[in-house]
């Protein structure tokens, strides 16, 4: 089922050791097979701020090559920590900045440079030109690397994608306890999964599912087949869910809010309860805010990022912040193993399933249509669709 399983050992034994879980799901079937002719896939990417790396990923001058929107990218921290982001591509042969490109400031350019491995020409940070040729006298004056708008908040660098090259009509806010350390990083959850991009915010307005994938505890694992056998020989420990899910109010209306109460049962009687309150904003990032009765009381935040590296395959990344206590250091372990196995259920589905553009919604099942149409605000005329990929 996937390629690539690994996860941290030394997450149990302190505070200043961070759980970290990865999982690379590889296609199992080919693409064409779930694209269903008469239901239109959606365009391959939506406009808006996308968290294309954690910013835990990168030092101060260094460079990393990440892969968006099908395209490559060069990501940029400069000698005291500012962030850039270019296309990846010298403009003079078509070098791949990122691989062995260095950052450096040189004598002509006192400002971040990026060098190229090939034949060492630099580019600004500031504007993209070229600002040094080591073997001629000066730069050249018409090359240039494009730059993206980017930003970095609450952990990840974003930069803002549009198919008209519109500049941002909204804008991404710190959550204060992270930027003031109130709350501290616990860890991260990766998963590689093949699916369309629309597909993975539709979880939280679906509600119904919750009742089916997510009822079994996380202790039966991921594997849908397995979790139907366990849970007719040991039915005994259940989650219960009730969600509500909703687009905010102008000028929010590029977010939504999901109030979820998870509560742990067995035998029927409730053991701990979880309080969620997560915000959707924009289609590639989720800030889920929590509160647990958990030994005492928890709280904090799990922070989703969605990457679409291609038009069927998607980098979600998940990191928990919780209060510097005892409590929050036991808790966060708990929902990073719990996300995680929760989350695979979902990719199961997700990797296997055909994309529907024409559903069949229940009479209950109103926020499905609402979210659809939520989701198109983030496409415009000149998205791409896979077809001219
Ligand atoms: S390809 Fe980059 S300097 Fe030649
Ligand atoms: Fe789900």
């Amino acid at each position: 089922m996937f390629n690539r399983l690994s996860i941290s050992a030394t997450s149990f034994l302190g505070a200043s050791c961070p759980i970290e879980i990865v999982v690379d799901y590889k296609e199992e079937v080919p693409k064409h097979v779930r694209i269903l002719s008469d239901q239109t896939l959606p365009p391959n990417f939506p406009n808006g701020w996308i968290p294309i790396l954690e910013s835990r990923a990168i030092q101060n001058n260094e460079v990393k090559s990440v892969t968006c929107f099908g395209q490559e990218l060069a990501v940029i921290r400069g000698a005291i920590g500012k962030v850039y982001v270019i296309d990846a591509f010298c403009p003079h042969l078509g070098a791949n900045l990122a691989i062995g490109g260095e950052v450096n400031r040189t004598q002509n350019c006192k400002e971040d440079c990026i060098r190229c491995p090939f034949h060492g020409w630099s580019f600004r940070m500031s504007d993209g030109k070229c600002s040094d040729i080591p073997y001629e006298e000066s730069p050249d004056k018409y090359a240039k690397v494009r730059l993206w708008e980017c930003k970095e908040v609450n952990g990840a660098i974003f930069v803002w994608y549009h198919a008209e090259s519109q500049t941002p009509n909204w804008h991404l806010q710190p959550v204060g306890p992270i930027e003031s350390n109130d709350w501290i990083y616990r860890g991260r959850t990766e998963h590689l999964v093949n699916c369309h991009m629309q597909e993975i915010p539709e979880n939280g307005a679906d509600v119904a599912h919750l009742g089916e994938i997510h009822v079994q505890p996380f202790m039966y694992g991921s594997d849908l087949n397995r979790i139907n056998k366990l849970k007719r020989l040991f039915n005994v420990l259940e989650h219960d869910w009730k969600a509500e899910w909703n687009v905010c109010n102008p000028p929010n209306d590029h977010m939504t809010e999901i109030n979820i109460i998870n509560t742990n049962k067995l035998f029927g009687i409730a053991l701990l309860s979880v309080t969620l309150k997560v915000n959707q904003i924009g289609p590639g990032y989720v800030e889920l805010r929590f509160q647990s009765s958990f030994l005492g009381g928890v709280k904090g935040v799990m922070l989703q990022f969605v990457t679409p590296i291609g038009p069927m395959r998607n980098s979600i990344v998940h990191q928990v912040y919780t209060e510097n206590t005892l409590s929050g250091y036991f808790f966060s372990k708990f929902l990073l193993i719990a996300e995680s196995k929760m989350l695979e259920r979902d990719i199961q589905i997700w990797n296997r399933k055909a994309f529907m553009k024409k559903i069949y919604p229940s009479k209950s099942e109103k926020s499905l249509v609402k979210y659809r149409r939520w989701f198109a605000q983030f496409y415009s005329e000149n998205s791409k669709r896979m077809i001219d990929w």
